[in-house]
């Protein structure tokens, strides 16, 4: 895996002190961003230059949506394909079938925890591939379970120290489990999901394509290209895979499924999200530049930056905005958009400049007109009832994805499905 933050973040990158306090966002901050930022330049309260961004309820050719019909229908597909064409890369509608293959299915801990581990296998006249997933559920319940779906990026093994989860010889085991609260999920009533993201896209760099899923398709639907598919968009088809397997689980509730990801992988989680409108609840935590941060706020990673870094990650167009941010046709909040009406959990942490948290919160709310299209109250409403379907959290600290995050994502989601209410 490519390294992952530049050690000494920008002093432009920081996020003013008053500014890393949430009430101050909302109140000082986003409100007048909200307004400005539909319109021409954008300043924000912390200097930051932002460019205008595209009013979500215009179409392209300046005429306005009115209704949530409207937006359901050529709207959203049109905002899909610029999203595809300019940002992630086409995903090709080419099935390629899959097989799943139950290698493990245990009930341990005197019945508190369910461990399944399944081989999926991909077969098309082009090759073979396989993936390997995880999942970790209540022992004891009565009915299918919802589900946290979310890649992992060192291997399943990597989550926990348990040592039933598959391995391969001498890796070393939980590497990320500060990350994976499985226990806590757990006793929630909630299943973890999980697969590797390499198993579909080796997150390498621009020469991992033949080695990635996308060799599984027709040579003119591998890329890298101008408009072909990226890795973001391989390990979100991945996650489609996924959920094609869960809903065909008895054990699984398939219409509870939130697809989950903690930076790169929120970011392919969001794109998950945007395109399989199965998922009912997307989690982006600390996903940034190319999730849930606006691109034409010039703030912690640029485009220029990530296309650099990361020349796999997203489609060759992409690169024609670096430093020309101003000319993208789209931006972040359109993305987070496109996930209405279902749920979005936005999470940022305050130390995380490089993902420019002040931009992901702006983003969640430019999308709420939307949402609001379909009647679901905005970020604060004081009493949003059973409707709740937009969510933002600023964790204090540092670039990650932890406990409280989950128990925020968990709260969350007892809302979304109904399990609590006010
Ligand atoms: C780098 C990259 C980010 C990404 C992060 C991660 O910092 O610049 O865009 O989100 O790695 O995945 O941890």
């Amino acid at each position: 895996m490519p390294p992952c933050r530049p050690c000494v973040p920008r002093a432009s990158q920081s996020l003013p002190a008053p500014l890393r306090n949430a009430p101050w966002l909302r109140r000082l901050g986003l409100s007048v961003l909200f307004t400005a930022a539909l319109s021409v330049l954008a300043a924000s309260t912390d200097g930051v230059v932002t460019h205008p961004v595209p009013n979500p309820l215009l179409r392209a050719d300046g005429s306005p949506i009115a209704t949530a019909a409207e937006w359901s229908g050529q709207q959203r597909d049109a905002l899909l394909s610029r999203f595809e064409r300019e940002i992630y890369g086409r995903t090709p509608t080419t099935a390629v079938p899959m097989t799943a293959d139950v290698r493990e299915d245990v009930v341990l801990e005197g019945g508190a925890l369910r461990r399944k581990q399944v081989r999926l296998t991909f077969r098309s006249e082009e090759g073979i591939a396989t993936a390997e997933l995880l999942i970790l559920a209540p022992g004891r319940s009565t009915g299918p379970v919802p589900i946290f779906l979310g890649l992992n990026s060192g291997g399943n093994w990597t989550i926990s120290q348990d040592p039933g989860i598959a391995a391969p010889a001498g890796h070393k085991r939980g590497r990320h489990e500060r990350r994976w609260p499985v226990d806590f999920i757990v006793q929630q009533g909630y299943a973890v999901a999980t697969l590797c993201c390499d198993d579909f896209f080796p997150d390498k760099n621009i020469e991992s394509y033949p080695q990635s899923m996308q060799r599984l398709f027709p040579a003119d639907q591998r890329g890298p290209g101008a408009d072909q598919w990226g890795a973001i968009a391989t390990w979100a088809w991945g996650l489609s895979r996924a959920l094609d397997y869960l809903a065909s689980d008895p054990l699984l509730d398939s219409a509870r499924v939130a697809v989950i990801g903690h930076s790169r992988l929120g970011k392919a989680a969001l794109w998950a999200g945007a395109r399989d409108a199965r998922f009912a609840l997307v989690i982006a935590n600390n996903s940034g530049c190319g999730g849930a941060a606006l691109s034409k706020r010039i703030a912690g990673e640029t485009v220029r930056d990530i296309n650099s870094r990361f020349p796999h990650w997203f489609c060759g167009n992409f690169r024609a905005y670096n430093d020309r941010e101003a000319k993208l046709p789209v931006d972040q909040h359109q993305l987070i958009a496109l996930i209405a009406p279902r749920a979005i959990a936005v999470g940022s942490a305050s130390d995380d400049a490089w993902a420019d948290p002040l931009g992901e919160r702006m983003a969640l709310e430019l999308a709420q007109p939307v949402f609001a299209l379909f009647g679901i109250p905005s970020l604060d409403a004081p009493h949003p009832g059973d409707r709740q379907r937009l969510h933002y959290h600023l964790r204090p600290g540092e670039h990650d994805i932890l406990l409280p995050d989950w128990q925020a994502y968990v709260r969350f989601a007892d809302r979304v499905y109904g399990r609590i209410r006010d």
